[in-house]
């Protein structure tokens, strides 16, 4: 019933309970209802009096054939899709299905997390039918050593898929967040799984905060949301999916074949705190200096008084220096 209401609503403007409801066969109650139980869930539907009900246009639930049919042709058969409305996260679900199934390329999906995992075992808020809560799996031959750089081609991806769906703004703060507006509206979380040293298998997690804008949330940065940004741009996560599905491919193939050095410019073309005063914490390690970009590798060129180093992604953060 969720998935006809919102179809219906999807236009963006004011319905009245009583034609929704006749529209749908059930009583103004029943609709009242169901959409109540949405709000209570952050969803944001706006209710009122002699007007009725309106949802931002286009925000409507997950699909499948949807994303799919909005694939070029050559995708649309490129993986095994799971879309489950509640699961513990997606990235878990994807090292079981390959713990059952051996390695696949696999595509994770979910209305809600209950358990999402962010990076350095932090909590990713996952409420219902807001956001896109998305894990790739992706095979790779060469061990570990050839995955160097990949999660920021991933991050790379998702940007160029929003400014292709017309967002402005959007930038990469290494290794591998997504900001927007200099808050943070993406993540992504690479886990590995199998032999380390031959063949791998990747699972790429994305969130991307869509139509989340509880501003009271507190999830430790500054955030923002598409629907927060106010750009009024795409919020179908349907075709957001797709979109950035296709150039994950894109650059998939290229990664593979080259690795990382030919998205040097363009990670560097949107990275966030270019030459910006910045400390590197590892641990209780602390290292501070310049942002200078990334290496053909894909890790952080710190500069220092005492030269230049060279720092690899994982259990580390990235925090400003500068006040500005
Ligand atoms: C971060 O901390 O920035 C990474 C967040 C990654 C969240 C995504 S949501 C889909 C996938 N499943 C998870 O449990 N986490 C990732």
């Amino acid at each position: 019933m969720l998935n006809d209401l919102l179809a219906l609503m999807a236009d963006g403007r004011f319905h009245s309970g009583e034609r929704l409801g006749a529209q749908m066969g059930v009583s103004r109650a029943a609709i009242w209802k169901v959409l109540s139980r949405l709000e209570k869930q952050g969803f944001p539907i706006q209710r009122v009096r002699g007007k009725g009900y309106r949802i931002p246009a286009n925000a409507v639930l997950l699909d499948l054939p949807q994303i799919r049919g909005s694939l070029p042709k050559s995708l649309q058969d490129a993986w095994e899709w799971h879309l489950s409305q509640q699961i513990d996260s997606t990235n878990a679900q994807a090292q079981r299905l390959l713990q059952l199934d051996g390695p696949k390329r696999l595509i994770c999906l979910s209305e809600q997390q209950l358990a999402g995992r962010g990076r350095r075992g932090r909590v990713w808020a996952s409420p219902f039918a807001q956001n896109i809560y998305l894990s790739v799996v992706e095979p790779f031959e060469g061990g570990a050593q050839a995955l160097e750089g990949l999660s920021l081609v991933v991050g790379l991806a998702l940007v160029e898929a929003l400014e292709e769906a017309g967002y402005r703004g959007c930038n990469l703060k290494w290794p591998n967040d997504v900001l927007l507006e200099g808050k943070k509206l993406a993540g992504i979380l690479v886990e590995l799984s199998g032999d380390f040293t031959s063949e791998c298998v990747v699972v790429m997690g994305v969130g991307v905060n869509v139509l989340m804008r509880n501003e009271s949330l507190e999830l430790g940065q500054p955030w923002t949301s598409l629907l927060m940004s106010g750009q009024k741009q795409q919020l179908d996560r349907n075709r957001l999916i797709a979109g950035f599905l296709s150039h994950l491919a894109d650059s998939l193939r290229l990664f593979k074949r080259d690795g990382f050095a030919p998205f040097v410019a363009r990670w560097e073309q949107r990275d966030a705190w270019r030459n910006r005063a910045v400390r590197v914490i590892a641990g209780d390690q602390v290292q501070e200096g310049i942002s200078r970009g990334v290496t053909d590798r894909g890790a952080l060129r710190l500069v220092s008084t005492q030269g230049e180093t060279h720092i690899n992604g994982g259990e580390v953060s990235l925090r400003l220096n500068d006040a500005s």
